[in-house]
């Protein structure tokens, strides 16, 4: 769980190497380093620790080329140290990389056998030896690294340079994401949109068991067995400015506060005012494949796992098919029964998650339809899936999930209506209701922000102390409750639960004295009367409780201690204003402890590893 980037062109690389790994840094940051072809050799540079420290040995050293790789690293094989930071350099080859080599150990006891020294405990050393060995005997760099990759088991993101042909480099890919960009005289590659999006907007995804060669201005890709690929570049049109922080002291703040415009952007062209109803779904169904699905299972992880919750709910009730939803990384271990007639909707931000991009494989390799609800374009989950409707959120940046969260809310949504309406669960005018009230929905995101935002800070600012605190929500605003304690975790490292409010009483009430706030998620719906009743059981054993309610609802603000409101909305509706206090409340909370609110320890924002 890495981030890579590599230049080739007539530039000085040291400033696009170091300006592309901070853009990747979020995917890791416990070392750095950089391979620069310097005219004579390679220069290696690596520092444990964040990218400032790697920018002052680059400052110090200036390394002086245009042809390099480099590497931000998370590490998975070998503590964070410099002998273990990448670029590995052996011989006349580096080599930087994002994923895990399965068989390392085997082939690392060939290697000594063989009277190789291996200096770090990484996996990538060993792919570094096995290219070096192939260059040594003769082979050219591509060759060479064909040849390596026929020997390794598992998954990689590599860049490969070699000071005796400095003026290309060799990349290949297997089940770890990374995008080729092409700009006039140069070529670039890297392991997300984002770190290249300054440089180009032209851009290749490579795909699993390809390689390529990356020239000036030319990218040569071909399978590992060697036979020609023909791929056009795509344009992209995210501007850089869009994975800058604009303005905002953390990108997590920032992208809370775009929640309106990536709502906006994702319903746009979606909703059909005019006829009351959704279309352009890109998800590849018609609607008679809709009249046949039999049972939906939503699979996924953490905070897109809250939103497969809630998109259960969603397609249970406007779409009347039973929905199953469920964590990626059980699914596969428990032999699930499922086939066609099932569709499966996978839902993930990054669309790299392993344990959902297994699930979803498995699933498909069942005979089941597989859906994917992706924000990243051209990922590997809608690549392996049957269609991609995705999310239109724009980067996310902050490790912590945001603006991606009520985006995948919003697509479950729109999917539930669809399929509502071609199932006739919805009638006419029911369906043009809710794509009326959905339409709304920028607007009233952007009122509750604004509205919610001073007081929340305040809120976070009395509780900042509290060691423990409890979020609960009943039907809808269940997976809410789990959301804003995962936040509150994530950012804070304070300990948070969430929990069905109904459970309480089961158990989590022990946990409860007057050192404990408890925030209640419990606008008008049909669960409202049974959430105020735990409400007030939490108050009666001295809890602080902060509720989340809907405006002007007395009953409320005269039992809990703290009242933050959103607007009354359809019931459908509230999890997309009910979650913008959480989510501000946490950010809060981590800001007033000073936490690295946008890389949290041990956090990577990618999880590419099972
Ligand atoms: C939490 C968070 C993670 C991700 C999870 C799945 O804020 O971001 O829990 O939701 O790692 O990632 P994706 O959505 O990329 O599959």
């Amino acid at each position: 769980m890495c981030g890579i980037v590599g230049y080739v062109g007539d530039q000085q690389c040291a400033p696009i190497l170091l300006d592309g790994l901070k853009r990747l840094e979020y995917r890791g940051y416990d070392s750095a380093g950089t391979a620069i072809y310097d005219g004579a050799g390679i220069d290696v540079r690596r520092a444990v620790g964040k990218l400032r420290n790697l920018e002052k040995a680059i400052d110090e050293a200036k390394p002086q080329g245009s042809v390099g790789i480099g590497h931000t690293r998370w590490a998975t094989h070998g503590r964070p140290s410099e002998v273990n930071a990448h670029p590995h350099l052996i011989g006349d080859v580096a080599v930087v990389h994002n994923g895990i080599i399965e068989n390392h150990l085997a082939l690392r006891a060939r290697l000594v056998e063989r009277g190789a020294t291996i200096t770090s405990d990484t996996d990538t050393e060993i792919v570094a030896h096995l290219i070096d060995q192939r260059v040594r005997e003769g082979a050219d760099i591509e060759a060479a690294v064909r040849g390596a990759l026929g020997e390794v088991r598992g998954a990689y993101a590599l860049a490969v340079l070699s000071a005796k042909e400095p003026d290309r480099l060799v990349v290949a890919k297997s089940a770890s994401p990374l995008v080729l960009g092409l700009g006039e005289g140069e070529a670039f590659c890297g392991s997300d949109i984002p770190a290249l999006l300054p440089y180009t907007r032209d851009m290749i995804f490579l795909e699993d068991g390809e390689m390529a060669v990356l020239e000036r201005g030319k990218a040569t890709i071909t399978t590992l067995a060697g036979a020609a690929v023909e791929r056009a570049p795509q344009r992209i049109d995210w501007s850089p400015v869009m994975a800058e922080k604009a303005g905002f002291k953390h990108f997590m703040l920032k992208e809370i506060h775009e929640q309106p415009r990536a709502m906006e952007d994702t319903l746009r062209g979606r909703l059909d005012r005019e006829n009351g109803d959704i279309h352009g779904l890109e998800i590849g169904l018609s609607d008679e494949d809709a009249r046949g699905i039999e049972r939906v299972y939503l699979l996924a992880c953490g905070t897109s796992y809250h939103a497969a919750m809630t998109g259960r709910y969603l397609i249970e009730r406007l779409a009347k098919v039973p929905a199953t939803v469920e964590i990626a990384s059980e699914f596969r271990g428990r032999d699930p029964i499922i086939g066609p007639g099932d569709l499966v909707v996978a839902v993930s931000q990054s669309g790299e998650t392993l344990d959902t991009l297994i699930a979803a494989k498995e699933a498909k390799s069942r005979g089941a339809k597989v859906l994917a609800i992706v924000n990243v374009i051209g990922s590997a989950i809608p690549r392996a899936a049957d269609a991609a409707f995705y999310t239109h959120a724009g980067p996310e940046i902050g490790v912590a999930s945001t603006k991606c969260f009520t985006t995948q809310l919003a697509n479950l949504l729109m999917f539930s209506v669809w399929l509502g309406r071609r199932r006739g669960a919805l009638d006419a005018d029911q369906t043009r209701a809710l794509v009326e009230d959905m339409a709304r929905l920028p607007h009233l995101m952007r009122d509750v922000l604004l509205g919610t935002r001073q007081l929340v800070a305040n809120l976070a600012k009395r509780y900042n102390e509290a060691r423990d605190v409890l979020f609960l929500g009943r039907g809808m605003s269940f997976p809410i409750a789990l959301e804003g304690a995962l936040k509150l975790k994530e950012i804070s490292y304070v300990h948070a639960e969430g929990y069905a409010a109904g459970e309480m009483k089961h158990g989590p009430i022990a946990l409860i004295d007057s050192s404990v706030p408890v925030l209640v998620l419990c606008p008008k719906d049909p669960w409202y009367e049974r959430t105020l009743s735990n409400l007030q059981e939490a108050k009666a054993r001295e809890a602080m409780v902060i509720a989340i309610a809907t405006e002007g609802d007395e009953e409320v603000r005269d039992v809990a201690h703290d009242l933050v409101e959103i607007p009354e909305v359809r019931t459908e509706l509230t999890p997309f204003l009910t979650v913008l206090p959480l989510q501000l409340y946490s950010y809060y909370v981590a800001d007033f402890k000073g936490t690295d609110v946008d890389q949290p320890r041990n956090l990577a924002k990618t999880v590419t590893v099972e």
